[in-house]
């Protein structure tokens, strides 16, 4: 995920740009501290908190951990995530414990500089970041054919940006299950605050181990958030058991493309940087997401790279981010040293800098997408496939 313009950004830049001008090291440092504190002040008080998520009030202080916290789990994930030259991390099945520490990090973080959606889209030309994410969102509920009324699941619901989205354009009532309990409550927070609470309901649970009766669905997707599995078919089998017969299901998975070599070493470099960056045990191949699908069961409606041309390119947004994210990173760096933001701060934002340039890079060369769309259906009647008979 990447950062753009934000008044946050934009204020404390400007006041950095005139401030380095100063001569005395002293007053330079009263002067960049008072004017750090007063500009982080107008930013949070008139910061536009609903287009982008939240204003930086939480960012500063930290609300998903205590400040106190904040290094020692960023300890914790960065020993994890490191990634064993194309083959994922050790040890997958502690993912979801790691993947919640993840989003603890970076849930205010991606909200500050990104927004409620937690995932690409491709660029539209002539329509903006905001357009383009709810084009690619509310396609799901055209996808799933969602009617008034009905219910659907959201896996790996973040924040809630897609479910909004999904439900106030079919006026289906969706549910979103999260890992993180964090993310439960700005959820709820922003349910309520665009009127939808009735539509839209959040749990905190395990998308391994759901926490609804069997057949309780109508459909079910999931929006970037499945790649987090230890293992696809374990998430897969879960979706399944939760539809109705004849309920479908759409995924936008991310995946190595048929371009990735895995004998050049860019391009085990950039998708493991991906990986570690982004709290995923292993990048798969499109190919294993649909041999997935159907070992679970499903029939498989439709598969392709929603990245591919004529769809503009999604990581337009990233790099055309990256000298505001630049920006926000020394803004960080400074609030960290003033006591402003908790410590590790400063090293989340670097990595969360780093994976946008290896994001970016992933889909220049196209050796990478974070929209391989996957259609598929659960039959209305069927054989007990393998994997859901040892369920
Ligand atoms: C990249 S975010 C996408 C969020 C949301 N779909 C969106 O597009 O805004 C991935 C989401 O998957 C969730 N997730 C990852 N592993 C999970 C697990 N084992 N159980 C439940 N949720 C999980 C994370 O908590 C996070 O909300």
């Amino acid at each position: 995920m990447g950062g753009d313009n934000t008044p946050l950004s934009n204020t404390l830049a400007s006041v950095l740009d005139n401030l380095s001008t100063t001569s005395s090291g002293t007053l330079f440092g009263i002067v960049a501290a008072t004017g750090i504190v007063a500009a982080t002040g107008f930013a949070l008080t008139f910061g536009q908190a609903e287009v982008k998520g939240k204003a930086a009030t939480e960012l500063l202080k930290g609300t998903s951990l205590r400040e106190d916290e904040v290094k020692e789990h960023w300890e914790e994930y960065d020993k994890y995530f490191q990634q064993n030259a194309g083959e994922g991390v050790d040890e997958k099945q502690k993912a979801p414990k790691l993947v919640d520490t993840f989003y603890n990090l970076v849930t205010d973080i991606y909200e500050w500089g990104w927004g409620q959606s937690f995932h690409f889209s491709p660029a539209i030309p002539g329509k903006s970041h905001k357009d383009a994410t709810r084009a690619h969102e509310t396609m799901i509920a055209d996808l799933l054919e969602l009617k008034p009324g009905q219910k659907v699941l959201d896996v790996g619901c973040g924040v809630g940006g897609p479910m909004r989205a999904v439900a106030s354009y079919s006026q289906a009532h969706v549910t979103g299950i999260t890992i993180n309990d964090y993310q439960v409550k700005r959820a709820l927070h922003h349910n309520e605050k665009a009127g939808l609470k009735d539509l839209c309901t959040v749990v905190q649970g395990n998308f391994l181990h759901m926490p609804f009766e069997k057949e309780s669905f109508d459909a079910a997707y999931s929006c970037e958030a499945t790649c987090h599995a230890p293992k696809l078919t374990d998430v897969y089998k879960e979706i399944f058991g939760m539809l109705k017969p004849g309920g479908l299901y759409v995924s936008y998975e991310w995946v190595k493309t048929p371009k990735y070599d895995k004998l050049n070493p860019e391009h085990v470099r950039i998708v493991d940087a991906i990986c570690y960056g982004d709290a995923l045990p292993e990048m798969r191949t499109y190919l294993e997401i649909v041999d997935a699908a159907k070992e679970v069961g499903f029939e498989v409606v439709e598969e392709r790279d929603l990245a591919l041309p004529p769809a503009g390119p999604w990581w337009k947004r990233l790099k055309m981010g990256r000298l505001a994210y630049y920006r926000n990173h020394v803004i960080v760096s400074i609030l960290s040293f003033l006591g402003l933001a908790p410590a590790g701060t400063t090293e989340v934002h670097e990595m969360l800098y780093k994976t946008a340039i290896s994001l970016v890079e992933g889909g220049e060369t196209g050796v990478f997408t974070p929209m391989h769309l996957l259609l598929c259906r659960k039959p209305e009647t069927q054989e007990t496939p393998a994997v859901a008979a040892s369920a």
